[in-house]
């Protein structure tokens, strides 16, 4: 009678075009039937009726579909609105669209741009779970990335009661750009994180654009003493400044109920970055406008005044400023504090696309004059460096740096598919003088050396020629440390390469003759996804005879740091096999390697 009735109403159902789908994950042990019901209203319009008891709807994801627009709604309102590259011919992989929160409801959503004959209607499913466990084989060991999804800049990095908070720029509904939330993972290292959930989800004013937290110790805003404020750009098809506090220690915020807090007519108005300035007694905002920054005060993080505004004719112009941050860091060696503006590019960096540019100078409260306004610096050399911001109220007055380790020229297109991008490692700053100006030292923060397993040493040894070193670790899985130190005992070239049984290397050498150093992936693996990816960068150092070379190798990259604190460079690279020999080679001369040490990093 049971069956009679359920076949009856299905055939009815199919009458007036609503497809029932049985395709339910197993997991879900209740009437199939009742769990997803599809109506397609034409031109590409379908309405999904799904039964809330699943904690998930899971989607088929083809990244090279378009967007489709997706409406959930509750009780006739819209309560999320989000894009989805919904599969068409084949399905990449699932994104979990979170149902909890409504259990005794009716969800629906109206799903428009998705032909009737796309597959997703007939792999969509429920599920009480979601398998986010890894199955990427460039999924970095030891930098942060997200679980699934998308990742872009580190936003809001806030320490609090022995908590390092690393926000981000998030697409919890696909590996590809969009639908920015603010992911959350929290640290008591630096180095091991754990996930949570999203901090802030996209509303009416627009998606979570990226910016930073301060704590609020003597609750100025009235939010409460030691309030985690979040300040964020809320952008649609204009860009605002918006805030959120936490009174639970970043583990749930609420949206400010009179945002936005700060409006302006210019097209690029984003990324706020707060801070205390004690000398003024004041909040001050530093905001990316266009290609100059913008400076605000505020005595309650509510209320904005404009300052004053820095870049015309200052450094690299050849992109839009995004990301800036406003520091003040010791000299090393003196007694002497200077102010340094970070200011991040796209496109413009030194190798094409996306880096991090800063200025060195004063800041009296109102506005930022750069000492050496002739001279362009950047902060690493590599192409994979970009978006640095440093964590606000770090313990010691350290000040801590994180770079998004990609570029905008290929972030899309890194050959993963369960999430893209990871984080480089964080790095402490300081500046050094040389030739009387002020540069910037960003050195792995020390937290790095936690991750050392046993040191093997590999000796002394002479390079007349060339030389191999093999394996670098017997069973290494691609994360670890190489520490190099060479004298020159007159080459022109002191060169390095890593490289595997599959031909793919990475080489790097010091060029004596044009004090460079350079690092060059143009075969270290996978290349062919963007054109612009097989390069070569370089940097500049000083002439010496004893050089340090730091390398931090993880599955998908390589950062090189001067053992002095002169430059770092950071570069992904996707190679077949993980990088398990070293060979150096001579030019124009010979030169010794004093010590090779290589730690497995895990
Ligand atoms: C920098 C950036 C920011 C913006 C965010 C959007 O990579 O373009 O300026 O807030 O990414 O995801």
């Amino acid at each position: 009678m049971k069956q009679q009735a359920k076949r009856l109403l299905k055939r009815l159902c199919m009458a007036v075009g609503v497809v029932l789908l049985s395709t339910l994950d197993p997991s879900v042990g209740y009437a199939a039937e009742r769990a997803i019901e599809i109506k397609h209203l034409g031109e590409g319009q379908s309405l999904v009726r799904v039964d809330a008891r699943a904690k998930y709807l899971l989607l088929p994801v083809e990244e090279s579909s378009p967007e489709s627009k997706l409406y959930m709604i509750v009780d006739n309102d819209v309560v999320r609105i989000f894009n989805v590259r919904l599969a068409v011919n084949k399905v990449d992989y699932f994104v979990p669209v979170d149902l909890s929160g409504y259990a005794d409801k009716t969800i629906s959503f109206n799903f428009r741009f998705t032909p009737e004959s796309a597959l997703c209607w007939k792999e969509m499913k429920l599920s009480d779970q979601f398998d986010s466990s890894n199955r990427e084989k460039f999924r970095p060991a030891y930098h942060f990335s997200p679980a699934w999804g998308w990742m872009n800049d580190p936003n809001g990095m806030v320490y609090k009661d022995g908590e390092y908070h690393l926000f981000y720029q998030y697409n919890p509904y696909g590996s590809m750009w969009g639908n920015m939330h603010w992911g959350h993972a929290i640290s008591k290292d630096l180095i091991h994180w754990e996930h949570q959930p999203v901090a802030i989800a996209p509303d009416a004013l627009g998606t979570i654009f990226s910016g930073s937290c301060v704590v609020d110790k003597d609750n100025t805003a009235g939010f409460g003493a030691g309030a985690i404020v979040a300040f964020y750009t809320s952008a649609d098809s204009r860009q605002m400044q918006s805030m959120a506090y936490s009174l639970d220690n970043g583990r749930t915020f609420k949206k400010y109920d009179r945002n936005p807090i700060l409006t302006s007519a210019r097209r690029d108005f984003r990324d706020p970055k707060v801070f205390w300035h004690k000398e003024s007694g004041k909040w001050i905002m530093v905001l990316a406008v266009g290609q100059e920054m913008q400076l605000y005060s505020s005595p309650n993080l509510k209320d904005w005044t404009y300052e004053s505004c820095f870049g015309e004719g200052q450094g690299a112009h050849a992109g839009v400023w995004e990301c800036p941050d406003l520091i003040e860091l010791p000299v090393k060696g003196t007694k002497l504090k200077k102010w340094v503006l970070i200011c991040n590019i796209n496109p413009g960096g030194p190798f094409g696309g996306s880096a991090t540019q800063y200025f060195v100078g004063t800041f009296d409260g109102k506005q930022f004059v750069n000492e050496s306004p002739a001279l362009t610096k950047w902060m690493d050399y590599g192409k994979d460096h970009y978006a640095t911001v440093t964590w606000s109220n770090a313990p010691e007055g350290r000040t801590i740096a994180l770079a998004w380790m990609s570029n905008w020229e290929y972030a899309n297109n890194v050959p993963t598919l369960q999430y893209r991008s990871a984080n480089s490692v964080p790095r402490d700053l300081i500046l050094y003088t040389k030739n009387g100006q002020t540069y910037l030292s960003s050195t792995p923060s020390p937290e790095v050396l936690k991750l050392r397993g046993k040191a093997q040493r590999k000796g002394t040894f002479r390079v007349d020629r060339s030389r191999e070193v093999y394996p670098i670790l017997p069973d290494h899985t691609g994360a670890y440390e190489i520490e190099i130190e060479f004298m020159n005992n007159g080459a022109d070239i002191m060169s390095l390469q890593l490289f595997n049984t599959k031909g793919e290397e990475v080489e790097m050498h010091y060029n004596l003759l044009e004090n460079t150093f350079t690092m060059d992936r143009r075969d270290s693996g996978a290349t062919d996804f963007s054109k612009t990816f097989a390069t070569v960068t370089s940097a500049p150092i000083s002439a010496a005879k004893e050089y340090t070379l730091r390398l931090l190798v993880d599955r998908c990259s390589i950062e090189a740091f001067d053992g002095n604190g002169a430059f770092a460079m950071t570069n992904l690279v996707f190679p077949e096999e993980p990088y398990n020999r070293v060979r150096f080679n001579a030019k124009g001369g010979a030169f010794t390697v004093t010590s090779l040490t290589i730690y497995p990093l895990k």
